[in-house]
C-alpha cells in the first residue's frame, strides 16, 4: 500500500485543506496534483519527467529520479521497483510502468493491419481490452499504443502498425482501442494508458523509409494526418507520443505549434506528452540542436512533458533553469500532467499489482484473437468457387509454402511477449480440423504440437494431408525443396500455400523498396502453377506486397495481415467454409512500387484518367508528343490499383442497391439519412461491410474525389433483405479551408453506399 499518501488522497487532510478542496472529483485531483507538487524539488520534478529503460531502477525510485520506466519484464522486479518509489523515495511517488504492447501481450492478435481489415471497431476494442487485462496482470499500465499514423506507403515497415490509409477508419478503430486500453474506468487495476502516437505525421516519411523526414502542408495535416489523433483525445486518451520525423523542418519533438496550440489548446488535451524513443537527443542529427542540452531546452519548450531515455531533462534541467533557457512554469506544467494521469490511473492508492498468471492466454482470449484473425482476412479472389473447401470431398490436400508452419513469422511484428510455443499455425489446426474434430469442437485447440509434424503424409479420417513447405522461410532463396513441393500439389486434389512475409520484414525500421514475394517465393508459386491444380493462395505479411503476378496464377487468395497467435484456427475455418470472410482492405494494394503513394481518397487533378487511356505497349512507334489524351496515368501502370480500398469477397455474393438520401437539400445543421437495399443472393450466410462515401464536388480548396464517412458490417442469411440506414450530420461533411476555417460550405455532393471504394451508383445532395 502507497502509505505515504494517505494523508494526501484524504480529502480534508491538513495540506489539502489549504488547496481549496471540494468534493467534485476534477478539484479533488488538482488539489492533490498542486498539493503534491508544491511538495517537489526540482531534482524530483525531472526525476518525473525522466523515463528509462535502463539502470538500477530501485536505486533510482528511492531517489526519485524516475517518472517512469518502460521494458522492465520481470514481475518481481517490477514490484520491487515499485516498492522502491513507494515505500522508500521522500515523497513516494509511483512509478509508470510502461511496454509496447501493440497487438495483444501474450495472446497476440492480428497487428493492427489485420485488425483495420475487420471494419469492426468492437472487435479491435476487445483485443485491446484482452491486452490491457492481460499486460496488467504483469505489473504494466501503460502501452504504447494505438499508432494511429495514415499510412499510404507499403515500403514503409510500420505500416503493419497503422490502420491504414484512411483518417475516419482510423479514428473509428484508434478510438476504439484507447477505450480496450483504458476500460470503463481508469482506476480499475486492469486498466492500462494508452499512448497515441506518433504526434505526428510520421506514416507519411519521404520514400517510405522508416525515420525519414515528411513535408506535410498544413491542410492535408488538418484534414488528413491529425484527424485520428484527435478522434483520440476526445475518447479520452491520456498520453501521446511526438514522432521521430521532422515535418518541413521542425522535429516533433520540438514542435510548439502542434503540441501546444493544437493538442493542448484547440483539443483541451492534459494528459502526458512523451518524447519517441531518443527522439529528443535525435534533434542532435537532425541538426537541429548543437548538443543534448538545446535539444532538452527546445523539447520542455515545446511542451513535452517526460523523456523516453534520452536523459537531457535530468542532466540538464537544472542548468537551463539557471540559464532562464526554460522557465519553472513549464516543469510545473509537465510535471501536473504526469501527476495528473498517475492520479487518473489510481497508482497512488494502488501502485502495485495481482499477478494473475491464468489469465494470460485464457481461452475467452483465444477466442477473440480467432474472431479477430477470421474478420481480418480479405477474400481477394475465388474463381469457380474454389473456397471453401470441402472436407468430405478432398481426399488429399497439400500444404505447401513457407507461412504454413511458422509459428513465429504469424505473429507480426512487435511481439515482446507472446510465446511462438502458444501460436496455432494452419498446418496444426487444419490437421487437427481434418483429424481430430472433437477437439475442435471444445473450442480447445493443442498446443505445442507444431513441431511434432515432419514431412509426412498424415492420414485420418477421410483426408490425406501432406505438408511440403518448398522453402524453410520467406527470404529463403534455395529451390532444393520446390520439387517435392509440386509433387505434392500434383499428388493432391487440393493446394493451398501460405507464403508472405516473415515477421521481421515489416514494423519499425524494417522498409523496403521492393515489396514483391521475398526469397523465392515466386518460383515457388510459378512451379506450382505448372501443375495445372488450382492454386489456393494465402498470403500472411506484414503490408500490402505487389503480388499481381502470383494472383494471376492462383484461383483463389485469402489476404491475413499477419493474424497473430490464433492465425492458423482462422484460416482453417475459413478454408473449409465453417467462417465466411468479410475482410476489408484497409489500403489500397499498388500493382507496381512505382504506383506510390496510391490511396482512394486523393484530390482530382484537372486531367483525371479514363479508361481508354493507351498504355505502353499499345502506343504506335513514332507516336506524335499529344497523341495519348495527356491524363494523369502510368504508361506502364496505368492508374488502377491491384485492389482498392475498402475491397474484399465473400463466399456468398451480395446485391446493393443505389443509395437514397432523404432528400436532396440539406441545412448546414440538418442530418443525411442514406439508406440502401442489400440481399445476400448466394447460400451462405455472411457479413458484408457496407461503407458509405461522399463527394464535395466543388470546394474552395479541392476536396477528395471519394471520402469514407460511416460504415456497417451487416449479416444476413441467405436470401435475407434488409434496408440499411445510416445518418450523417451535415457537419461530418466540414473541412479546414485554405484560411485554415474549418465548416462546410455550401454545394453539391455525391454519396455512394457499396462495398468497396469502386465505382457504384451515386444519390447527389445540396447543402445549403
Ligand atoms: C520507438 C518506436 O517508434 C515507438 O513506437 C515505441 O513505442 C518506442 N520505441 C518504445 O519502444
Amino acid at each position: 500500500m502507497a502509505v505515504k499518501y494517505v494523508k494526501n488522497i484524504i480529502c480534508g487532510g491538513s495540506v489539502l485543506l489549504m488547496a481549496s478542496c471540494t468534493e467534485t472529483p476534477v478539484s479533488k485531483e488538482n488539489a492533490f496534483v498542486e498539493n503534491l507538487l508544491s511538495q517537489m524539488t526540482i531534482d524530483e520534478k525531472l526525476g518525473q519527467m525522466n523515463q528509462v529503460a535502463w539502470g538500477d531502477w530501485c536505486d533510482m525510485a528511492k531517489k526519485g529520479q524516475i517518472g517512469s520506466v518502460l521494458n522492465i519484464t520481470n514481475i518481481n522486479d517490477i514490484r520491487e521497483m515499485q516498492r522502491c518509489a513507494v515505500e522508500e523515495s521522500r515523497l513516494g511517488i509511483p512509478v509508470l510502468v510502461a511496454r509496447d504492447v501493440i497487438h495483444g501481450y501474450k495472446t497476440i492478435f492480428p497487428i493492427p493491419l489485420g485488425q483495420a481489415a475487420t471494419f469492426n471497431p468492437e472487435i479491435v476494442e476487445k483485443g485491446a481490452r484482452v491486452s490491457a487485462i492481460e499486460a496488467s496482470s504483469e505489473g504494466i499500465r501503460w502501452t504504447f499504443s494505438p499508432m494511429v499514423d495514415i499510412s499510404r506507403d507499403p515500403r514503409w515497415g510500420r505500416i503493419a502498425e497503422s490502420f491504414g490509409e484512411d483518417q475516419y477508419l482510423s479514428s473509428v478503430l484508434g478510438s476504439a482501442m484507447v477505450r480496450g486500453y483504458q476500460g470503463d474506468d481508469l482506476t480499475d487495476p486492469t486498466s492500462i494508458a494508452a499512448c497515441v502516437k506518433h504526434f505526428v505525421g510520421y506514416g507519411a516519411a519521404e520514400g517510405g523509409r522508416d525515420y525519414n523526414s515528411t513535408y506535410i502542408t498544413e491542410n492535408s495535416l488538418r484534414n488528413v494526418y491529425l484527424k485520428p489523433f484527435q478522434s483520440a483525445a476526445q475518447e479520452g486518451a491520456l498520453t501521446y507520443m511526438t514522432s521521430f520525423n521532422d515535418n518541413d523542418g521542425i522535429p516533433c519533438s520540438a514542435n510548439k505549434k502542434i503540441l501546444k496550440d493544437i493538442l493542448r489548446k484547440e483539443w483541451g488535451f492534459d494528459g502526458v506528452v512523451v518524447s519517441d524513443w531518443a527522439s529528443i537527443g535525435e534533434m542532435v542529427p537532425h541538426g537541429f540542436a548543437h548538443d543534448n542540452k538545446e535539444a532538452g531546452m527546445q523539447a520542455i519548450n515545446a511542451g513535452v512533458d517526460m523523456e523516453m531515455v534520452s536523459g537531457s531533462y535530468v542532466a540538464y534541467g537544472k542548468e537551463l533553469l539557471a540559464e532562464k533557457k526554460i522557465d519553472i512554469k513549464s516543469i510545473d506544467e509537465a510535471v501536473r500532467n504526469i501527476l495528473r494521469v498517475k492520479y487518473r490511473l489510481g497508482l497512488f492508492e494502488n501502485p502495485y499489482f495481482e499477478n494473475n498468471p491464468e489469465i494470460l492466454y485464457a481461452p475467452e482470449h483465444l477466442d477473440a484473437a480467432k474472431q479477430a484473425a477470421i474478420e481480418g482476412t480479405i477474400l481477394l479472389k475465388n474463381e469457380r468457387n474454389v473456397l471453401p473447401l470441402d472436407r468430405n470431398k478432398v481426399k488429399t490436400l497439400a500444404i505447401i509454402g513457407p507461412l504454413a508452419d511458422a509459428p513465429y513469422e504469424q505473429m507480426g511484428t512487435w511481439v515482446f511477449d507472446g510465446e511462438k510455443e502458444r501460436s496455432v499455425t494452419p498446418l496444426t489446426a487444419i490437421s487437427q480440423m481434418l483429424n481430430v474434430s472433437a477437439d475442435k469442437m471444445d473450442g480447445q485447440y493443442k498446443f505445442n504440437v507444431v513441431n511434432n509434424y515432419s514431412n509426412s503424409n498424415k492420414v485420418s479420417g477421410t483426408t490425406n494431408v501432406i505438408f511440403e513447405p518448398g522453402l524453410a522461410y520467406s527470404r529463403d532463396k534455395n529451390k532444393s525443396g520446390i520439387p517435392a513441393a509440386v509433387s505434392a500439389a500434383r499428388r493432391a486434389d487440393a493446394v493451398v500455400v501460405f507464403v508472405g512475409e516473415e515477421s521481421i520484414l515489416s514494423g519499425e525500421a524494417h522498409s523496403l523498396a521492393d515489396i514483391s514475394l521475398q526469397g523465392a517465393q515466386k518460383e515457388l508459386i510459378d512451379a506450382l502453377a505448372t501443375t495445372g491444380k488450382d492454386i489456393i493462395m494465402v498470403v500472411m505479411a506484414g503490408r500490402p506486397l505487389t503480388i499481381g503476378d502470383q494472383i494471376d496464377k492462383s484461383a483463389a487468395v485469402l489476404y491475413s495481415f499477419h493474424p497473430g497467435t490464433m492465425g492458423g484456427p482462422a484460416l482453417a475455418e475459413i478454408i473449409f467454409g465453417e467462417a465466411v470472410p468479410s475482410g476489408k482492405t484497409p489500403v489500397t494494394f499498388p500493382k507496381m512500387v512505382g504506383q506510390i503513394p496510391l490511396y482512394y481518397n486523393h484530390n482530382m487533378t484537372g486531367r483525371p484518367a479514363s479508361r481508354t487511356e493507351t498504355l505502353l505497349n499499345e502506343i504506335p512507334v513514332e507516336a506524335g508528343q499529344t497523341s495519348l489524351g495527356c491524363t494523369s496515368f502510368y504508361l506502364d501502370a496505368g492508374f488502377d490499383p491491384l485492389y482498392p480500398f475498402g475491397y474484399g469477397l465473400s463466399y456468398t455474393t451480395f446485391e446493393i442497391g443505389a443509395p437514397k438520401t432523404d432528400a436532396t437539400e440539406y441545412n448546414m445543421n440538418g442530418v443525411i439519412t442514406a439508406s440502401c437495399v442489400i440481399t445476400n443472393t448466394g447460400n451462405m450466410e455472411a457479413t458484408e461491410v457496407l461503407q458509405l462515401y461522399i463527394r464535395d464536388l466543388v470546394g474552395s480548396v479541392t476536396r477528395p474525389v471519394k471520402e469514407l464517412k460511416a460504415f456497417e458490417r451487416v449479416t444476413l442469411k441467405p436470401g435475407e433483405t434488409k434496408e440499411v440506414t445510416f445518418s450523417l450530420p451535415v457537419s461530418e461533411l466540414a473541412f479546414w479551408d485554405a484560411d485554415m476555417k474549418y465548416g462546410v460550405e455550401k454545394g453539391d455532393f455525391l454519396l455512394w453506399i457499396n462495398n468497396s471504394s469502386l465505382p457504384s451508383e451515386s444519390a447527389a445532395f445540396k447543402v445549403k
